[in-house]
């Protein structure tokens, strides 16, 4: 057996290279994304690994089909880039990797928030200048706040159990019901009454689509005055200008964002040297009443790790049974 894995970054090589060695199975590492032109050094490959932001073109699939390639296993959760009927017309199985740290993005999510509610990016900034002075910059405790948690899966339970920790009151809503979660009573009939109710309102949800924004200035109407927006799921969730307007004009406190809706190309990318055009983002970056980081709530080396070693594990698994545990229902 012999896979090929694209768009490897430096901090993930070792963790391939030792499965690689481990499973005695040859991995080809490439740097490069998984394109319609680069696929094609898959040629002689049984199965793709690969992980990426940008969009997953159609060709792509067209020529694994070709090469007789019927696996690709994605590093990452979110599959919300990849055409999944291209996938279905050249009978493709999927794999992603669901669970890599569910706590990595909730204990990030939690620091996030712990930064707006102490004011640190301010304090910070303030403190790089030597201005030691105390005000404006006092702070509002978790222990007194209602925290909803949109969507309950593995990353909105791992927060849950955080928050509950810090003694806020805890309320949560999703489409599905977890049975712990019923049990402790926290879910509340709908997405509305929980941002009616919230004093922070936590996004653990997948995207909805482009256009598809869950905050938004008619649902921000319906927010408690100066709530708190926290996201590190998927930056069209939230209608940016909105929140920003509203952060702006006094009804909300602020937002913490990892994910942005247009942050394709500038995440994880060091455009520190260029003319910056996303004249938005530029005004959340500089407004101490948000918290901008770019994608990094899952960059820990136990999740990075993890992404590498299960979607290695996934393939073989696919190659060897036909199946994984992890494999994408492409029909649902
Ligand atoms: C995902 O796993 O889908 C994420 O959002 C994290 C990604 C940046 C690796």
């Amino acid at each position: 057996m012999k896979l090929i894995d694209f768009g490897v970054r430096e901090d993930e090589k070792k963790y391939i290279q030792e499965w690689s060695q481990d499973n005695k199975i040859e991995v080809k590492i490439v740097s490069e994304l998984l394109t319609p032109e680069t696929v094609q050094w898959a040629k002689g490959y049984d199965g793709i690994v690969a992980y990426q932001q940008l969009p997953y073109d159609e060709k792509i699939f067209d020529t694994m089909n070709e090469l007789g390639i019927h696996v690709i296993s994605l590093r990452n959760v979110g599959v919300d880039n990849v055409p999944i009927e291209a996938l279905k017309k050249n009978d493709i199985r999927l794999t992603n990797v669901p669970s890599y740290s569910p706590e990595a993005i909730a204990e990030y999510s939690v620091a996030g928030l712990m930064a707006l509610l102490r004011n640190l990016k301010h304090m910070i900034r303030k403190v790089d200048k030597h201005d030691f002075n105390w005000a404006p910059d006092i702070g509002r405790e978790l222990n007194e706040l209602t925290v909803g948690v949109a969507g309950t899966g593995r990353i909105g339970r791992a927060a849950i159990k955080i928050y509950q920790g810090f003694g806020a009151k805890v309320i949560a809503f999703d489409k599905f019901h977890n049975p712990e979660i019923e049990k402790e009573g926290l879910y509340v009939d709908s997405l509305d009454i929980l941002l009616k109710q919230s004093d922070v309102v936590t996004l653990h949800i997948p995207s909805l689509g482009k256009g598809h924004s869950v905050i938004n200035a008619e649902t921000i109407s319906e927010m408690k005055d100066d709530a708190i927006v926290v996201n590190t799921a998927r930056g069209d969730l939230i209608n940016t200008k909105d929140l920003y307007d509203a952060v702006a004009n006094g009804k909300l406190y602020g937002a913490v964002m990892d994910v942005y809706e247009n942050e394709v190309g500038i995440f994880n990318t060091d455009l520190s040297n260029q003319e910056f055009s996303d004249q938005l983002l530029d005004k959340v970056i500089k407004s101490p009443r948000f918290i901008l980081t770019p994608h990094i709530a899952f960059y820990t080396t136990k999740a990075v790790k993890n992404m590498a070693t299960i979607s290695l594990n996934s393939m073989v698994d696919e190659l060897k049974t036909g199946k994984s545990e992890n494999e994408i229902d492409l029909d649902k």
